[in-house]
């Protein structure tokens, strides 16, 4: 891979998209490497956890490479936000935590990278935005439809139809950001947070994922038969008898994913 880095340490995988001297804007390669990179996350069983964050100083990702979209047709315009929908719908499905390390400007295709992942911490210094319209276009890569999810209609209105920047203060009081941290704390306070995910029963964390990422696009109702049938197969799982055992025992519970 040439704009992706992937590292694994502690059970979670560290996925930088890498690009800085275009502030990592997603080209089609790197689209693509990043479908790679969760690719190979998903099939190392000992990844318990991601992290996604940007390569240098000042963007976890500045958008869409604006040079490759000045180049689409109607055609082309529809595949390559179709392609970008699926790689970053597979984000927001994937069965192990994910979380957004957002570095600096997350704008664009970058802002939907984030909001695709499952938790977003975001440095003092991060922008956010969904600019698409100062370019004559609209987010095609799911930020329609996640941002509206995440921050309600008017909200989500206000930030893509002026297609304005907020900074990671305004992010966080609006729920855009979980939380925001110094710069220099932004990968421990990741790191943190993916590790007591990782050391939680995977399966558990996974049936949880997809009753809340799954569920919340169903009816209520739907919701909760979905909520009820992940319950009851975790009942199945060796995980649950060493997770109440260990309660019991009065120690730390050791699971295996079974
Ligand atoms: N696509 C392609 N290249 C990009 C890019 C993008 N989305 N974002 C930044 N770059 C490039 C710039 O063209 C510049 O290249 P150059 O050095 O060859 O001129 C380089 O990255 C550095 O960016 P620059 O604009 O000089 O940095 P800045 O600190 O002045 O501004 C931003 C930073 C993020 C505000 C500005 O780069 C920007 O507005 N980028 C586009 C954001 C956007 O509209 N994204 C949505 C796309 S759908």
């Amino acid at each position: 891979m040439e704009n992706v880095r992937i590292e694994v340490r502690d059970n979670i995988c560290i996925i930088t998209i890498d690009r800085p001297k275009v502030l990592n804007a997603l080209n089609a390669q790197t689209v693509g490497e990043i479908a790679e990179a969760f690719e190979l996350a998903r099939a190392n069983a000992s990844v318990k956890a991601v992290i996604v964050t940007g390569g240098g100083e000042k963007a976890f990702v500045a958008g869409a490479d604006i040079n490759e979209l000045a180049k689409l047709t109607p055609i082309t315009g529809k595949e390559t936000s179709e392609n970008g929908q699926r790689v970053f719908r597979a984000i927001e499905t994937f069965p192990k935590p994910v979380i957004a390390a957002v570095n600096g400007f997350a704008l664009g295709g970058g802002c939907e990278l984030a909001l695709a992942c499952h938790v977003r911490i975001a440095s003092e210094n991060a922008q956010l935005g969904l600019p698409e319209v100062t370019l004559g276009i609209i987010p095609g890569y799911g930020g329609t439809q996640r941002m509206v999810r995440l921050l309600g209609k008017g909200k989500a209105l206000e930030l893509i139809c002026t297609g304005d920047r907020i900074g990671a203060a305004e992010a966080e009081k609006i729920g855009l950001v979980n939380r925001v941290v110094p710069a220099e704390q932004l990968m421990s306070t990741a790191e943190e947070m993916a590790k007591k995910m990782a050391s939680r029963g995977p399966l558990a964390v996974r049936a949880a994922i997809e009753a809340v990422m799954v569920g919340s696009d169903m009816g209520f109702d739907e919701g909760q038969v979905l909520e009820a049938t992940l319950f009851g197969l975790l009942a199945s799982s060796d995980d649950m008898k060493e997770g109440m055992t260990a309660f019991l025992e009065k120690r730390k519970a050791d699971f295996k994913g079974k």
